[in-house]
């Protein structure tokens, strides 16, 4: 068992925190707002939790006591906010703690707060992952760690409550780099499959007849399987990754390949997309309904290029 402190109860988080629970490890949560906890008492039931987190008032009172911090955020800015802001967790961590990042949130954040850290004697490995919440409960994730391969083995015990496999990439901003590049496919594919299901559907095919020969075909990839009912059902399904979070992906893809000089075509125009859904109000919809965004458009001949892409 080891005594953990959970920041971040979102859609990942609440069930990650829930998994530790299951796992009898000591955990404490915190989240900014009070919209986690009800989420991570759905989890916990879900999970067969019979250990009930402990809840702190602050980041800060979150890690005093803890060997390890866990953290699942939006997006950079949130990470900082949460350990080096007002009552943030940096100031209140011992010496010898790891904090291991589980965001998505780029490699030059991954390596500022791993910077910041280590000047106060802790470690810090970012840590982000493949896979989505149903693969949290059913602890199939997949893990990219960049860090000290110390700290990386260290924290395979706590990783097991959710995580199939933990892959050590390499070292700080590592896991980052190789999380932002299984993403661009990962959005690409998303794309791609959106505009070619409403391409079938104006073509007079069914929406689910055209789903079941993506998924019997060639193309039939692991996410096409998963995202199935998703997009059989835009409006029925739970939101699992939002177009928001997509955006803000698509956004560190472009400018981590902006910085290494690498072009990424297929990622700039996904990412032109995603902004289009975000500006039609689709931003807190998953990111199966770009689908949406496309049946809602004019039928080719009428679009302007700029609507193409
Ligand atoms: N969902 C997925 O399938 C999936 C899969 C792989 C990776 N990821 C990545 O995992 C991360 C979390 O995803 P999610 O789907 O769980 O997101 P989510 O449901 O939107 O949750 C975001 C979390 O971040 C917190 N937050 C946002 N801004 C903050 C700030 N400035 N200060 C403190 N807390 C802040 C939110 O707090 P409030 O509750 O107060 O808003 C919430 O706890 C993202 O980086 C995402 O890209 C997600």
């Amino acid at each position: 068992m080891t005594t953990i402190a959970f920041l971040g109860l979102g859609r990942m988080g609440a069930a990650m925190a829930a998994a530790l629970c299951a796992a009898s490890h000591d955990v404490t949560v915190w989240n900014r707002s009070s919209a986690g906890y009800p989420r991570l008492d759905d989890e916990l039931q879900l999970a067969g939790a019979d250990r009930t987190p402990r809840r702190a008032r602050t980041p800060a009172e979150a890690v005093v006591n803890a060997q390890a911090v866990l953290t699942m955020l939006a997006d950079g800015p949130a990470i900082d906010d949460v350990l080096f802001g007002r009552d943030g967790a940096a100031a209140a961590m011992r010496t010898g703690t790891v904090v291991c990042d589980l965001s998505t949130t780029g490699v030059d954040s991954a390596r500022h707060c791993a910077a910041r850290l280590n000047e106060a004697g802790i470690d810090f490995v970012d840590a982000p992952v493949s896979g989505s919440v149903p693969t949290v409960r059913a602890r199939r994730l997949l893990v990219m760690a960049g860090g000290k391969a110390e700290s990386v083995s260290g924290l395979e015990s706590i990783l097991a409550a959710f995580a199939a496999r933990v892959v050590h990439v390499g070292g700080s901003g590592s896991g980052q780099a190789m999380k932002l590049s299984v993403n661009a496919v990962v959005h690409i594919l998303d794309g791609a499959i959106s505009e070619a299901l409403v391409l079938a559907e104006r073509g007079g095919v069914s929406r689910d007849m055209a789903l079941e020969v993506f998924s019997a075909s060639v193309v039939g990839a692991p996410f096409v399987q998963y995202k199935r009912a998703a997009f059989a059902d835009p409006d029925g399904h739970p939101v699992a990754f939002t177009i928001d979070l997509m955006r803000k992906d698509l956004g560190l893809v472009v400018e981590f390949a902006r910085d290494r000089g690498s072009p990424v075509p297929l990622a700039a125009a996904a990412a032109r997309i995603t902004d289009a859904a975000v500006a039609a109000g689709l931003g807190d919809r998953d990111m199966s309904a770009l689908a949406v965004l496309h049946r809602g458009a004019a039928a080719p001949d009428e679009q302007t290029d700029q609507q193409v892409l």
